[in-house]
């Protein structure tokens, strides 16, 4: 497999951890540090709907809670037709831990799309405006 492919089966595999009661959108992420491991996350809702943590933010906060920093790529995997981009907050999050990483969705249908992270985030704010 190719290291896309093993990042988008990793988010695969990740989804099907979801906890998606409200929405019944389920969301895996895989995200690649540069030491080469492999960090997965799925969207957890809460009933209190403003708590719940997408996918791409559960797999950066796992990876840096167990010390890895330096990111190299993320995927991000859902059963749509349309591809599911990061939300903005997960954007910005993203921008903050990985910089311009290879951002890369796909479906479960097959269909891939790569960006960059600068491409989907172009203005952000981070430590450089202050
Ligand atoms: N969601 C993610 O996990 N990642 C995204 O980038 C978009 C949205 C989740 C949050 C919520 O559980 C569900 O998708 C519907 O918004």
């Amino acid at each position: 497999m190719t290291d896309q492919e093993t990042l988008i089966e990793a988010a695969r595999a990740g989804r099907e951890h979801a906890h998606a009661p409200y929405s019944h959108f389920r969301v895996g992420a895989a995200l690649r540090a540069k030491s080469g491991r492999v960090f997965t996350g799925c969207n957890v809702e809460n009933a209190s709907y403003g708590l719940t943590l997408c996918a791409e933010r559960v797999a950066v906060f796992k990876a840096l809670s167990e010390g890895e920093r330096g990111f190299e790529a993320v995927a991000v995997v859902t059963d749509s037709d349309t591809l599911t981009p990061p939300c903005g907050a997960c954007r910005q999050i993203l921008w903050e831990f990985c910089g311009d990483a290879e951002v890369v969705l796909a479906n479960l249908q097959g269909q891939i799309e790569v960006h960059r992270l600068s491409a989907l985030f172009p203005k952000p704010f981070d430590s450089s405006n202050f």
